[in-house]
């Protein structure tokens, strides 16, 4: 209910609840993940065994399912169990396959969703098992789930997803840890030192908060004036940066209204590409090791053709520097920090182009917060 929270001097809703992720993120990953890095989730304790787990399902909408694609990536990374990640309005419809082996993981802040909910049931039919990762406690999809996985980001109202999105990549970084030690397929040492690295990331995100607000305000501003006549936009990155790039996207298209695409950089060439000029910013997430350069090179590619790049990279990235028009620094981020971190440069930037046009951010037109009828 909108009207029980209070905007607390914020000007809008989103506006809060970015700045609220720190304290979000704090709170998800709070008594789970100790101090050294160890991680416990009781699920056990809920009845989810998940040592005979052999497939894993995320079905899930929007914003959701964003955060079930760098599930996706980091638990076949970390624990090598094949996982695909469904449009829970296509999963419902599709027969699906599976068995008791197979885990479905439904990714809904509402917990209402109808379609996230129809998807659950559908795994039902072949005898699946059903973790939830909701924000809403006691909702409609607690009571269908085998085990439950909160995401403590208090109550979310501003339509596009921005704390809800984050924790929901932590809670999901940390599934990816729990079931790789189940698993045994990594070291323990290494496991804690990746889930020491997820302990960072409220402090990364008040970094990246700080720093596009203070000592980078103006590029923030600057790649927000790249967007003043832009026709569209494309938003790229590879691996891990690909889902954060496609919600990038999305949260421009929510509240801007500006057509974006998002796209896995690689493939961009076989279509997209056919959009740049100078009034389709192309808005690049870099990550970090080989897929960095790899977008780095396919970024080269759109400025050559014209477009203005905004990159989000580190803010000593040279190269970054030298082919793109604004880069939005983001803190050297190691470890598991990289997806929560890059997301938030492209929140602020959705945010800035929103409120630069004079539109209603929290309530963009023909959206819902949660759709619950098909
Ligand atoms: C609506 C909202 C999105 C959200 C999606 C899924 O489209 O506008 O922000 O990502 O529903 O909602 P859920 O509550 O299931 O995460």
């Amino acid at each position: 209910d909108a009207g029980a929270v209070e905007l607390g001097g914020f000007p809008d809703y989103m506006s809060k609840e970015i700045h609220e992720q720190p304290a979000a993120l704090r709170a998800t990953l709070k008594d789970r993940l100790a101090l050294d890095g160890t991680v416990s989730l009781d699920l056990a304790g809920q009845g989810l065994d998940l040592r005979g787990v052999e497939r894993i399902v995320i079905a899930a909408c929007g914003t959701a399912y964003h955060a079930g694609l760098v599930g996706k990536s980091v638990i076949e990374r970390l624990a090598r169990v094949p996982v695909e990640v469904a449009v829970a309005s296509e999963y419902r419809y599709s027969e699906p396959v599976g068995d008791g082996k197979t885990l479905v993981i439904a990714v809904s802040q509402s917990g209402e969703t109808i379609d996230t909910l129809a998807a659950v049931e559908a795994a039902r039919g072949f005898g699946g098992r059903v973790l939830a990762v909701t924000n809403t406690r006691g909702s409609l999809i607690t009571r269908e789930a085998d085990a439950v996985l909160l995401t403590h980001a208090g109550p979310e109202v501003a339509v596009a997803s921005t704390k809800a999105f984050t924790t929901q990549v932590a809670v999901m970084q940390m599934f990816a840890l729990e079931l790789a030690r189940v698993r045994g397929t990594l070291p323990e040492e290494r496991l804690l030192e990746l889930g020491r690295s997820l302990r960072l990331v409220p402090e990364k995100v008040e970094e990246t908060l700080a720093a596009l607000e203070g000592e980078y305000a103006e590029r923030l501003a600057e790649a927000v004036e790249v967007f003043e006549d832009a026709r569209c936009a494309l938003f790229l990155g590879r691996g891990e940066a690909f889902p954060i790039a496609l919600e990038g996207s999305l949260k421009m298209k929510e509240i801007s209204y500006v057509p974006a695409e998002g796209y896995p950089a690689g493939e961009m060439k076989h279509g997209p590409i056919a959009l740049v000029d100078e009034r389709c910013p192309v808005v690049a997430v870099l990550g970090e090791g080989v897929v960095r350069e790899k977008t780095l090179s396919n970024v080269d590619q759109t400025s050559a053709r014209g477009a203005n790049v905004i990159c989000v990279a580190r803010s000593d990235d040279a190269d970054a520097k030298r082919l793109s028009r604004v880069v939005l620094p983001v803190p050297e981020a190691g470890g598991l920090i990289a997806p929560i971190v890059d997301s938030v440069p492209l929140q602020l930037l959705a945010y800035g182009v929103a409120t630069s046009r004079g539109l209603n951010v929290d309530k963009p037109r023909n959206l819902a917060k949660s759709v619950t009828v098909e």
